[in-house]
Order: C-alpha cells, then structure tokens, then sequence
C-alpha cells in the first residue's frame, strides 16, 4: 500500500464480478433483502439505543439495565446495572427444553477420536469445572490462564470462568514459554489451566514443559490444572500441579451461574501492537455476548438445524466469538477439530464436512490459499453438497481465492461472507448478510446495522469515493474493547487519538460507488501473517536479545501463501560472522523466545540499516528491497544514501 504524503492511500484493485444472494437462500434467510439490511442500519444509525435494547432481548438477563449505554469517550458502559451470566446464555438456557439432547460440540482428534457433547453434557462439565475453580480458591475478578490444544475441555474451561466471573486469558497453544509468561505476568493470572501436550501435524507440542518454563517465572500462579490429553510424561511440582480428571471426579458437581454486572469483565485476549509489549484487550460480559451472538446469527444466517464448522483456535479472538460464546449462545451445533488441514493428508477438512454434514464452514484466507496449492482433487473426492454457506477471515481474501472457493468449495451455490473484525472490536464489523446483499469478491462489503463505519484522511476529513484512506469507526458498539488491561492511557491513545472522536482501526480502506468497503491492510507496523498479527516491533526485539545481533529491522512482504511473510534486516556485533548456520539459529531463536509463527522467512544480513536523519529506520524502503521492488518514494531523508545500494547488492 502506498501512503502519499496528504494522507490518502493509493488503490490499485479493481473488481467487477457481483455475486446476488441465491434467490432460495434469501427467502429463508434472517435478514431476506438489501431493503430490509438497509431499514435495519438507518434505524441503527438514527436510534442506535432503541436498536440495541431492542437486539439485547435475545440474551436471558437475571436483572434488567437502567440505561443502554453511558458513553464518556473512550470508554463505554453498555447495559448498565445489567446482570447476565455468559455460561447461562451459553448453555443452561438451552437445557431448559428439548436442545438439552442436541450436540453443541462434536469435536474431533488430529489421531481420529471422535466426541459428541449435548448440551447437557457441557453443562454439567462446565459446571463441575467451575466448582473445581471454586475449590481452588478461585473468585471472582481472579484472573485464570488458559494454555491448551483444541479439545472440548478447553471450551468448558472458558465457560467455567465465565460462570465464576474469572476473566480468562487464552495463549495460543503455539506460543513459546516466553510468551505465555509475559501475558501472565501482566494480567496476574492466579491459575493456569494446560495439558501435558498437543497434536500438530502428528508431532506432540510440550505444553507441559513450556507451561512449566513459564510459571517458574510467575509468581501469581498459585495452581497449576493438567489435561490429559496425550498421556505423555511431565515434570510435577506436587502441591501446584493437579491432574485436571483427579479433580473433577473429587469436586461437588453443583456450581450455580453467577449473576455477572454486565461490564463485569469477561476475558483479556492479547494482540500484537505496533510497539511495545502484547495489548491485552479487555472484553466484558453483556456487550460483548451480544455482539457475538447477533453477528452469529446475521451473518452466518445460524438456523437450528445448521451444523457449523468455524476452523480458527481458541487461542485467538475468532475461536473466543464464532467457537464459543457466539454460535453456543445461539444453541448451535458446533464442530470442532483438533489438527492440521494436511493430516494424515490434504483432504482432512473435506472429510470432516463429509462426515458431520457441515452446512456452514468459516475459515481463513490463508487456509483458502493452501487449500488451491494441494489442489482441486482432495475436496472433490468428498461430498459437500451440505455446505450452504462460507466464511472468511482474518485478512484480505483476494478474488482469485475468492472464486477458487465458491467454485470449488461452494459448488458455485454457497454465498461468501467476507468478515472484516478485530479482536478489539470483539465482533463482525463489515460483512455481507448472506440473504441480503450482493457479495463482490474482495470486499468485505457493507457494515452490519449498528456499525457506523468511515474512511477518512489524516486530518479526519472524508474520503471520497475510491479514495483510499484510514478506516475508522465513528460511534460506539456493544462488543467493542473498553480498555487496555490495566493501561487506560495507552488505550486512549493507540486507538483514539489519531483521529479526534473516532475509534481508529489501524487498517487502510476504500469504499466504492455502490458503498462496499475494500480493506487494504494495515497501515502501522503490524503484520498480517497467515491471518494472524504479529507486531514488527516483537520480533525484532526477539532477534536483538540474540548475543550477536547488534540491531534489527522486520518487514512484511508480500507472500502467496501466508499474505504476508516475515523479512529480517539483521546487523551483526563486531565479530560476528554470519553464517548459515547462524541465520538458521536466529531463526530458532525468535521461535523460542515467541513461537513458531514468529519465524522469520528470510533473514538478510547487512552492514548498516536506512536511517533517517534522526534515526528512524525507514521500513518502507526495507519493504520494497524485501519484495523486490524498485522504491518509488522519496529518499531525500535517508541518512546514507550507500546503504541502500549495498543492501540491494548484498545477497540474500
Ligand atoms: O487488518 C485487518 C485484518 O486483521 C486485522 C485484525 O486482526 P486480529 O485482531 O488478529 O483479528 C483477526 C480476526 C478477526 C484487521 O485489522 N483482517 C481481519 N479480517 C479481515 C481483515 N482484512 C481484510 N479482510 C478481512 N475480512
């Protein structure tokens, strides 16, 4: 993406293709037409709290809110003196009929088991869970980690907190043990629930070991809870350590929802920024369900006798809303799958939908692409005619995956909702509803009612049309962040003061003559890897704690595959020499200290880095260098002009 210097963002894509929601599909859909979508967004615009009561009804509340929002910009209350339990709405409410025998998960292992949870029987396991929580001492506001590989537990570990009123903090189970200690350490978990290890690809991942690392340096921790899932052998620390089926089978099983104030917090999930340390956005409780389950519902068209596949991890914010709290406060049927996409082979996926007869599948555009390198003949050997609609998420998906995936995925019949969100935002922002509006492939489409969405320069003025420009969200929404974990000031200013008055997203956009907006990326220095950001800044620090680095500098650069990969700029200490072997060891390096997704793709040696005058290393140079490109901006500030060439020369 090009920024010239007023502000405004250069757009180079152009698509014509429209894709009408099927006729079939529209008549039965929730939202059936471009008018009705259209009627529900003005209301939302003009009366945005009557809108919101009026959606909030769909939750069970244990007491009524005085107000629908006090809004003192940046911060948000929503529901106020509002009280609901997030567990309730997840599963006890629909225990009180007959969905009390339908599965809610049906969870499936990378080596091949197969599990079946009623709701019911979630219930009861959530319960009994949170009354272990309980018996070790845990309250409410006490904040409890949660460190595990893709299996029910983890679920009903996240409702159990939820039933207490615990804030749980989900690391993605890919993450090092360094990375899991510096999340805890700054949300002071209490308690730590892990495994002994996790599948990947057929390999075991040491959760165990790692957790272990990790909590010698976290005093906070008071108890450590272990699943077994592999039975491998660990390490034990008796008192701290506790085997979580020894537990649950010496626990009283009765453990009665909490009724929760509606701002009670909910979760922190962390996420990469442009600099410093993780950002542990704080979501809360009633705000937060709502958005998840009325996106659920809109977006995904959820019927109740859909069966629904949202392929994400729980260690990220897409499996925290469309793998629990959205699609299980709507009472659906969720499936739930441990592995890889290639294991044992390329068509896992294509049999998982075969076999449960998955009618709605969400994944990534990352996975699309891979999916379109191993080639048509793995789904083709399946039968997916159950499928009714797709989803994708996480970053741009372009329209040649797009089209590979209604056509091959979708058998041309399945419309795709392209869903731009953040973890901040806790929810879907902008989205076709799958009934109602024409899809383009590309674009993420419209803003869904309640989303008050704008592209602006700089300054804040508005963009015209096709103008590129910086997307921001101009009014308050239920499921929005409300804070940085204990870090109002960085808060306020990472997403409210770049433009005065707006929620600023950090992403570039356009939106074109028929209002569909195009997301363009980001615009900070953030990654976007594999549909998962990484901060620049992170891995750079990384690669610095390394003894022979003396400085560093990471850039995206464009990759087929991944969106983006990771380059490194790396210069050595005196006396370093470099090496392959030592390219190969900081490669390791940066997996160890934060996790294998961190990795760097290519790492360049080199004498010196571009530098302005005041020392800021120009990155936008490095990433035209890093793609291959001849740099089409201005040079007139770099430092020394030799550095450049002797970077473009140097081999890789
Ligand atoms: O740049 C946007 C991109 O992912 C960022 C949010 O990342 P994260 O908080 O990790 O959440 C990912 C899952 C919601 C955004 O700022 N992004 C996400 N979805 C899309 C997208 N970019 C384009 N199109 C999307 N559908």
């Amino acid at each position: 993406m090009n920024v010239d210097p007023g502000g405004s963002i250069a757009s180079l894509l152009q698509e014509t293709r429209v894709f009408p929601p099927p006729v079939d599909f529209a008549r039965s859909a929730h939202v059936k037409s471009l008018a009705d979508y259209e009627a529900l967004w003005n209301f939302a615009k003009d009366e945005p709290e009557a809108f919101w009561a009026e959606q909030a009804k769909a939750l069970s509340w244990d007491q009524p809110w005085s107000a629908v929002l006090d809004w003192k910009p940046p911060f948000a209350r929503w529901f106020v003196d509002g009280k609901l339990n997030a567990s309730y709405n997840c599963v006890d409410r629909h225990c009180l009929g007959p969905a009390r025998n339908k599965a809610a998960i049906i969870w499936e292992g990378e080596p091949g088991e197969r599990r079946v949870l009623r709701y019911q029987d979630l219930k009861r396991e959530v319960e009994r869970f949170a009354s272990v929580l309980k018996g070790l001492g845990v309250k409410k506001g006490d904040v409890v980690a949660v460190y595990m590989p893709l299996v029910p537990e983890l679920v009903v570990a996240l409702l159990a907190c939820a039933r207490l009123g615990a804030p749980h903090t989900v690391v993605f189970g890919g993450f090092s043990g360094e990375s899991l200690a510096g999340r805890i350490q700054d949300c002071k978990a209490k308690v730590l629930v892990t495994a002994d290890a996790g599948y990947r690809r057929g390999k075991l991942i040491p959760l165990k070991d790692n957790a272990d690392a990790a909590v010698a340096h976290c005093p906070s921790i008071e108890n450590v809870i272990v699943y077994e899932r592999v039975k491998s052998k660990v390490h034990w620390s008796p008192g701290r350590d506790h085997w979580w089926h020894e537990l649950m089978a010496s626990t009283p099983p009765d453990c009665p929802p909490e009724p929760l104030d509606s701002e009670h917090p909910l979760y922190i999930l962390y996420t990469s920024g442009s600099t410093g340390k993780p950002k542990g956005i704080l979501h809360t409780t009633g705000g937060y369900l709502l958005g998840a389950h009325l996106t659920t519902r809109w977006v995904f068209d959820l019927k109740d006798d859909d069966t629904y596949w949202c392929t994400a991890d729980v260690g990220w914010v897409t499996g925290h809303t469309y793998l629990v709290y959205g699609p299980l406060s709507n009472g659906a049927t969720c499936v739930m799958y441990e592995g890889a996409p290639n294991w044992p082979d390329e068509g896992r996926f294509w049999r998982i939908i075969e076999d449960y007869r998955v009618s709605i599948l969400y994944t990534a555009p990352t996975a699309i692409r891979a999916f379109m390198k191993w080639g048509e003949q793995f789904p083709r050997r399946h039968d997916l005619s159950s499928l009714r609609l797709l989803g994708s998420v996480g970053e741009p998906i372009n329209p040649e995956a797009w089209m590979w995936y209604h056509k091959v995925i979708g058998g041309g019949r399945c419309p795709i909702v392209d869903t731009w969100w953040q973890t901040e935002t806790g929810s879907i922002m902008i989205s076709p509803l799958p009934g109602a509006t024409p899809t383009v492939p590309g674009s993420a489409t419209r803003p869904l009612p309640g989303i008050v969405p704008e592209i602006v320069t700089k300054d804040g003025a508005p963009c015209g049309t096709n103008q590129g420009g910086f997307l921001v969200i101009k009014q308050p929404w239920p499921s929005m962040l409300r804070t940085l974990y204990g870090d109002d000031a960085r808060y306020q200013s990472q997403y409210w003061s770049d433009i005065p008055g707006c929620y600023f997203t950090g992403d570039g956009a356009r939106r074109d003559e028929s209002g569909n907006y195009w997301i363009m990326g980001r615009v900070d220095d953030v990654l976007n890897v594999a549909g998962h950001r990484l901060s620049t800044m992170e891995v750079e620090s990384a690669l610095v704690s390394h003894p022979q680095v003396a400085e560093a500098a990471v850039v995206g650069k464009p990759d087929d595959l991944k969106g983006q990969s990771i380059a490194a700029f790396v210069t050595l200490e005196t006396g370093a020499i470099a090496s392959e072997s030592l390219r190969e060891e900081l490669r390791s390096h940066v997996t160890r200290e934060i996790g294998a997704l961190a990795r760097p793709d290519e790492i360049r040696f080199t004498e010196g880095l571009p530098k302005t005058r005041s020392g800021k290393i120009m990155r936008r140079l490095l990433r035209d260098i890093a793609a291959g490109v001849e740099s089409s901006g201005d040079t007139s500030t770099l430092e020394d002009l030799t550095v450049l060439a002797r970077l473009r020369t140097e081999e890789e």
